[in-house]
């Protein structure tokens, strides 16, 4: 039986500079996607699925992260003098969640190698990857299943997500053919953000990946690709068209729900569902909704401003 996988990778060293300028002092995995942070969301999820070793690849003007994931003595003594014992434990989740290391990227050559900045902490060992601007429903299973199947198969597997040809332009896609297991597929090819109307497919890379520690020197070898980066979806599809020994690459068809928080209209939609689902905030968000979205016009009013019904 191979080891469990226990380490979880997560890239957050981008700029985030379509939140501009509320990311000029704020790293955009701090924004808030109804009240936690996008990053923990992700970190949940990494935990969920029996990963408590958590590596972040950061940047500069990331300072807000660590401190998000550490200890907060004086607030945590407020909070207890107080006897506000629900914010404690919602203050003190962030802290004991998991085992929290940090990297920083250096040059921001791109996802590839920002991958590769891992190499040191992973060891020889199989790890996932998690981008933190994809949220995916914890009602929903995709790493589990990523995990078992890589198990089962000690190959490198990867998340897919039918979606609109009109935006596979966005995101790597893939060729595949199918397996037995009706949500599994066998990925033929790779291309990292074909140009509009070229997709080969559909079937797009949505920011969940289990690696075997070959991609690092996959990785290495990679020259940069699309935007002149070092694209990790270049390195992947070097391993689905490689040697027999490599195990190819494999794709789980994700069919629940995922959030996308990386550009501002997804991340406004993020938190509308999200909210409208919460159990504390949902009722009386969704009373006052649907009156307000049955009565919106399809232009924005002159003046700009929106007023409640
Ligand atoms: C990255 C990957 C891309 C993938 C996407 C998923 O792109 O390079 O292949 O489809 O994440 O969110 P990014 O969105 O970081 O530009």
């Amino acid at each position: 039986m191979p080891r469990p996988i226990t380490k979880a990778v997560i890239p957050a060293a981008g700029m985030g500079t379509r939140f501009l300028p509320a990311t000029k002092a704020m790293p955009k995995e701090m924004l808030p996607v109804v009240d936690m942070p996008a990053i923990q969301y992700v970190v949940e999820e990494a935990v969920a699925a029996g990963l408590h070793d958590v590596l972040m690849i950061t940047g500069r003007n990331k300072t807000a992260l660590e401190n998000h994931f550490d200890k907060v003595g004086e607030l945590e003594q407020a909070l207890l003098a107080k006897g506000d014992a629900e914010k404690l434990e919602k203050v003190r989740r962030s802290t004991d969640l998991a085992d929290v290391h940090y990297v920083r990227q250096g040059d921001p050559l791109g996802l590839g190698h920002a991958v590769l900045r891992a190499r040191m902490h992973v060891g020889d060992e199989p790890f996932a990857v998690l981008l933190g601007d994809d949220i995916i429903d914890s009602r929903d299973v995709l790493l589990a299943r990523m995990l078992e199947v890589q198990a089962q198969r000690n190959t490198t597997v990867i998340a897919l997500l039918e979606v609109d040809p009109s935006v596979a332009h966005q995101y790597g896609i893939a060729t595949v053919e199918p397996t037995d297991d009706p949500d599994l597929v066998r990925i033929t090819s790779l291309v990292e953000k074909p140009a509009p109307g070229t997709a080969p497919s559909n079937l797009a890379v949505i920011g969940r990946y289990v690696l075997r520690p070959e991609i690092f020197d996959i990785l290495e070898a990679t020259p940069p690709g699309k935007g002149g980066e070092i694209q990790l979806t270049d390195a992947l599809q070097a391993l689905a068209t490689g040697p027999e020994w490599a195990g190819g690459v494999y794709g789980v068809v994700f069919r629940g729900r995922r959030y996308d928080t990386g550009d501002r209209l997804d991340y406004l939609k993020a938190i509308v569902q999200l909210a409208s689902d919460r159990d504390d905030l949902g009722p009386d968000f969704r009373a006052w909704l649907k009156p307000f979205a049955a009565g919106l016009s399809d232009t924005v009013p002159a003046d700009g401003m929106l007023t409640e019904p």
